[in-house]
Parts: structure tokens; C-alpha cells; sequence
């Protein structure tokens, strides 16, 4: 599938979606979101992309919405919470499990045969080994990496019974933005965002959940890849060659830059970036957080020939520019000249 593509972008209104759906815009790609915009937003679709605002818990819309035509399906709409996750298991289980399945249903049905699905880090839960590789043995720990798990899955069997060639890629933690598109979420749970909301006076001070991690400083080390880096790998993943013959193929793959950053050392580089203070006050862990979590991404490089070019610095940066476009936007709806 090389060349300009007819691409279907579910949950193309979130952050890492969005992102994506530009870069396939700019690429020459022709874009159509589908979103439910529960927690995306509609004018964080790139212009240029098609929108429909339907849910992926409404096969009947969405076998109308496949029956368009499309050479591949990009899925990332889904919940994300962790947290939320463990509170009400059976809004992800229905959301992303229910939804996924009606997605492949309706792909199925409209021959689409290119699929490339957000999977996450949450699948491997507490690493036995660090990097983590693909091979490790997956064990969430929350049901958000248990619905995730449940749909490579599914995907697998899919693929070896179909004409389907799918790659699940999993994310490790994503930061950064892409000149209009940034992470929005409602509810922020995220270090960067929230450390950056403190830069911007909007919070007093960010907490540091753990210090008696076996790490350097005691806090959480995680591997940060920049959304610009990951959007060049779905490019790449949904470009691949399908293999021969009756059946397709699943590939999974880690996206990280495979160096970790602890908590404190992301505080520094946003108090180098913001020239701001950025006061941190200690507290305890979060529950259900690992303390390292850094990811092999070598099989995408050895296949695929994705690399990395963005560092946390870049990340901070662009996310920070992100933040105080936004924060004026805020500004001046509220205090109109
Ligand atoms: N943290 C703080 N203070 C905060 C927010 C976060 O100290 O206010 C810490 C967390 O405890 C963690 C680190 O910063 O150690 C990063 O936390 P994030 O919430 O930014 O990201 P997570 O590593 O918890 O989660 C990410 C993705 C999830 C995915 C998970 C996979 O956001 O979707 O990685 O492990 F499930």
C-alpha cells in the first residue's frame, strides 16, 4: 500500500488520532475520522480529514460508514483511563473490547484488509525484564491494559482466519504535540501535561507520586516518545507489505525511544524548557504504577526501519508550545477585546 490511501481514523479527535490524521493529510492521504467525540473534540480533527461522529457501538452505522470504501483502518478510539478503568472495568470492556469487535465485523464485511490498532505498554504490567521486549509475557495490571491485551488477541485470531494484516503498536508514554494538535484530555492525568499546567499558574504545584522506587532518585522511570515519532510509525506499520496468500498477518511492535526518564529528571527538563520554577512536593505512589517502564523498541527498527528523532526535550518543548496556545485561546474567549 504505497502511495496516497483512502484511510479510516477512529477516535482521529483525540491527541495521538489527531496527530496521525495530519500527518496522513500531509503525506497526500485521504482522511475520514469516525469519533464519538465522548472525549475527543471536534475541532482537533486536522481540516482536510472527513468527519463522521458516530460510536463504534452502533454496527449498523458503522458497517454504512466502512461500506464507503477504505484501503485501511486506523483504530485508536477507546477509553484510556487507567484509573477509570479499575472503577468501572465494564465501561472499557464494552467500549473497547464491544467496539473493537464490531469495527473487525465491519471490516470484514467491506473487504478491508489493512488494520492498525493502538495497543499500550499496560499489556506487559510489571516488567520481569527491562527493555521490555515484545516476547515478554503480557500481565496487566488494570483492566485498560486488559482490554488492550484482549484485542491484540482478537486481532491475532482475525488475521490468521481472514484476509486481515494488522500491527498492534504499543505505546509506551507518548508527549509532545504537533502544531495544532496536542494532548486535551478532560480529565489529566498525565506528568507532562500537568507539570506544565503548574508552569502556566493553573496549579499550584505538581505531586511526585513515589520516592522509594529501586530507581536512581526513588522516583518512577518512564520512556517518553514524542507523538510525531509514533505517528511516523503507524505510516510505516500501515504501509508494510501484506504477505501472499489466504490469510493475513499480526505483528506487534513497542514504540519507545528505550531510555527512561524518572519523574524528577522530567520535572527538570520542563523547569529548563518553561523557566519556571515548577514546585514538586512528594507524595506517595500512585497505585498500580510499575517503577521502570522502558521499552526494546528493535523489532519495529529491524522491520519496519523506524527510528526515533525526537528527544524529552523536543517532547517539553512542543507540548509546551501546545499549552500556551491553548492557555491564550482560553484567554482571549473569556476576555473578548
Ligand atoms: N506522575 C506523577 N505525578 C503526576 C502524574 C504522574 O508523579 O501528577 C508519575 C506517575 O506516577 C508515573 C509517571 O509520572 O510514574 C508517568 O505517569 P503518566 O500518568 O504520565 O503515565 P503512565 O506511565 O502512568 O501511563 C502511560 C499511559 C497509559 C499506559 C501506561 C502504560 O498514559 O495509557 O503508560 O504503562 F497505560
Amino acid at each position: 500500500m504505497v502511495g496516497p490511501v483512502k484511510v479510516l481514523v477512529t477516535g482521529g479527535a483525540g491527541y495521538i488520532g489527531s496527530v496521525v490524521s495530519a500527518q496522513l493529510l500531509a503525506e497526500g492521504s485521504q482522511v475520514v475520522v469516525l469519533d464519538d467525540l465522548s472525549t475527543g473534540h471536534r475541532d482537533a480533527v486536522p481540516s482536510g480529514a472527513g468527519f463522521r461522529e458516530v460510536s463504534l457501538l452502533d454496527p449498523p452505522v458503522l458497517a454504512e460508514v466502512l461500506a464507503e470504501g477504505f484501503d485501511g483502518v486506523l483504530h485508536f478510539a477507546a477509553k484510556s483511563l487507567v484509573g477509570e478503568s479499575m472503577e468501572r472495568p465494564e465501561l472499557y470492556y464494552r467500549n473497547n473490547v464491544v467496539g473493537s469487535l464490531n469495527l473487525l465485523d465491519a471490516m470484514r464485511a467491506a473487504e478491508v484488509q489493512r488494520l492498525v490498532f493502538s495497543s499500550t505498554a499496560a499489556t506487559y504490567g510489571e516488567p520481569t525484564a527491562v527493555p521490555i521486549r515484545e516476547d515478554a509475557p503480557p500481565c496487566p495490571t488494570n483492566a485498560y491494559g486488559a482490554t488492550k491485551l484482549a484485542i491484540d488477541a482478537m486481532i491475532s485470531f482475525e488475521c490468521g482466519a481472514h484476509r486481515l494484516t494488522a500491527a498492534s503498536l504499543r505505546y509506551f508514554n507518548v508527549a509532545g504535540a504537533r502544531g495544532e494538535q496536542g494532548e486535551r484530555h478532560g480529565t489529566e492525568t498525565h506528568l507532562i501535561p500537568i507539570v506544565l499546567q503548574v508552569a502556566l499558574g493553573a496549579r499550584e504545584a505538581v505531586q511526585i507520586y513515589g520516592t522509594d522506587y529501586p530507581t536512581p532518585d526513588g522516583t518512577a522511570v518512564r520512556d517518553y516518545i514524542h507523538v510525531d515519532d509514533l505517528a511516523v510509525a503507524h505510516l510505516l506499520a500501515l504501509d508494510a507489505p501484506a504477505p501472499s496468500g489466504p490469510t493475513g498477518e499480526h505483528r506487534i511492535y513497542n514504540l519507545g525511544n528505550g531510555t527512561g526518564y524518572s519523574v524528577r529528571e522530567v520535572i527538570e527538563v520542563c523547569r529548563e524548557v518553561t523557566g519556571h520554577p515548577i514546585p514538586a512536593v512528594d507524595v506517595g505512589r500512585r497505585a498500580g504504577d510499575p517503577g521502570v517502564l522502558v521499552a526494546s523498541s528493535e523489532r519495529i527498527t529491524s522491520s519496519l526501519g523506524w527510528h526515533p528523532e525526537r528527544g524529552l526535550t523536543d517532547m517539553v518543548r512542543d507540548a509546551w508550545t501546545f499549552a500556551r496556545s491553548r492557555a491564550a485561546m482560553a484567554g482571549s474567549a473569556a476576555h473578548p477585546a
